[in-house]
């Protein structure tokens, strides 16, 4: 007859229907390790309330390291008949203690304990994800270390705006990941409560010590309201919440790969070890990590949807459908670990296209703001000086000819500002003329100010953001 940890009052067993739809433990088996963390510690608070004597905790905590070792050698494995990670382990306590084994469950509900199970789970894979963003971070900086100084597209609306350091822009992807890294850190913070103590919602009669144990557990502290602490998966949606933003940032990060290994762009060639190729077309390299880190991107903002959803209309305190919080986490965890040494892999490698770079920088007239911004330090109104190079660029366009391509005597035409000498500006500095105006390399580093593209800042910003990314 299988165990059940409610058995008493019924008379008879459950429905198969029931006891399908009730099953969790081909899910919840994972948090196994953390039930038994939180076992140890409650095997202790029992015998320091004087509920078990010292050679009962002796035999249980013998117990418990033995059925520990025997789930990581998989010698004991749940059964469907378990209904849950509790049930199964409880039964592996009854086989080596007999009776005793029962002892374990008094002070403590599966509410409590699953909700602090969950929280250690988390706590300790965050610390994972943690370590996995670092390394993508590092790949982005290490390519960013190698590109500060090469000129690149910068896009609005994926139309050439003005040109960019290819580093500044990979660094730009860095700090998104680190923003992710500092709120998982601060999630932390929130979720280092221990719930073990509240028992079903109440707390517990027995004079057991609820501080001791988050203290043992590395919970910073206990609960302060038994019926908060197993009612409250916040813990759990503020963590989804987390992995959909890093999911988000992955995503936008994994398009933009997509578009640099197109034959349009041609920005970057992916290793072959990061690229799949096409059970048909021969020549194909295809950008699958990319696309699966934009494709999962899709499963981690449901399973934040999917949470919030099961809670929005929960009274207190624990309901049933609180058991289905644990699908959409562990998913997250799991697409997390999985794409982000994919992602990480895939950066480290790609080979990036400097030539290709370099040379396409200026193209769609992406220089055309610093020719209006030489007219304004000249002292012509911005409007002005907007509207006289939109003019030159539709010359260029009806002629067929880049800005460098124009003769002296056409951009005088336009304005006799546009001198191929030096001049002073109207604050007093020192102005380029309008050739040096119009190289790629002159505009990166005229954009000096804190924040800036300029490759001495983003050298500056590197060499910051590797600080911080230290100290994660
Ligand atoms: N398996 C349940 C869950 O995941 C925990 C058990 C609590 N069940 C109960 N009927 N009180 O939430």
């Amino acid at each position: 007859k299988p165990l059940r940890l409610w058995g008493g009052r019924f008379e008879g067993g459950p429905a198969d229907a029931l006891q399908r739809l009730s099953v969790s433990v081909q899910f919840d088996w994972r948090l196994a390790p953390y039930d038994l963390l939180g076992s140890r510690a409650h095997a202790r608070v029992l015998h320091r309330a004087g509920l078990l004597t010292d050679d009962e905790l002796r035999r249980m905590l013998e117990a418990l390291d033995d059925l520990e070792q025997a789930c990581k050698t998989g010698e004991f494995r749940p059964t469907v008949a378990d209904e849950d990670v509790h049930t199964a382990l409880e039964r592996g306590l009854l086989e080596r203690l007999g009776s005793l084994g029962g002892k374990l469950r008094a002070g403590r509900s599966r509410n409590d304990q699953i909700a602090t199970d969950l929280r250690l789970y988390l706590r300790d894979h965050v610390r994972r994800i943690v370590s996995r963003l670092v390394e993508l971070e590092t790949a982005l900086m290490n390519q960013a270390e190698q590109h500060a100084d090469t000129a690149a597209p910068g896009m609005t609306h994926l139309q050439h705006a003005q040109p960019v350091s290819f580093g500044h822009q990979l660094l730009a992807h860095v700090h998104a990941f680190a923003r992710d890294v500092d709120r998982l850190r601060d999630w932390d913070r929130r979720a280092a409560i221990s719930p073990l103590g509240s028992g079903a919602l109440a707390g517990s009669s027995l004079p057991l010590d609820p501080q001791a144990v988050a203290e043992e557990l590395g919970f910073d502290a206990a609960a302060p309201n038994s019926m908060d602490a197993v009612a409250d998966r916040d813990f759990a949606a503020e963590f989804l919440f987390c992995a959909a933003m890093i999911g988000v940032h992955l995503s936008r990060l994994g398009e933009e790969i997509v578009l640099w290994a197109s034959q349009e762009f041609r920005w970057i060639e992916m290793d072959d070890a990061y690229s799949t190729g096409s059970s048909i077309m021969p020549q194909k390299k295809n950008p699958d990590v990319a696309e699966l880190a934009r494709g999962k991107s899709g499963r981690l903002i449901g399973n934040l949807m999917s949470l919030l959803t099961t809670l929005k209309g929960l009274p207190l305190t624990y309901n049933r459908d609180l058991q289905e919080d644990k699908e959409p986490v562990f998913d997250a965890v799991d697409t997390l670990l999985l794409v982000l040494p994919a992602m990480a892999g895939l950066v480290a490698t790609m080979r990036v296209n400097t030539a290709r770079l370099e040379q396409s920088a200026p193209e769609g007239f992406a220089l055309a703001t610093d020719l209006a911004e030489l007219l304004v330090r000249k002292g012509v109104p911005f409007r002005e000086a907007h509207e006289a190079v939109g003019h030159l660029v539709v010359y260029c366009q009806v002629n067929d000819k880049d800005f460098a391509d124009l003769t002296d005597e056409e951009l005088a035409k336009v304005s006799p500002h546009f001198t191929a000498a030096p001049a002073d500006g109207v604050d007093g500095k020192d102005l380029p003329g309008v050739r040096e105006v119009l190289s790629v390399p002159g505009a990166l580093a005229a954009r000096k100010a804190y924040g800036g593209t300029a490759p001495d800042r983003v050298r500056e910003q590197l060499a910051a953001l590797r600080e911080v990314v230290d100290a994660q």
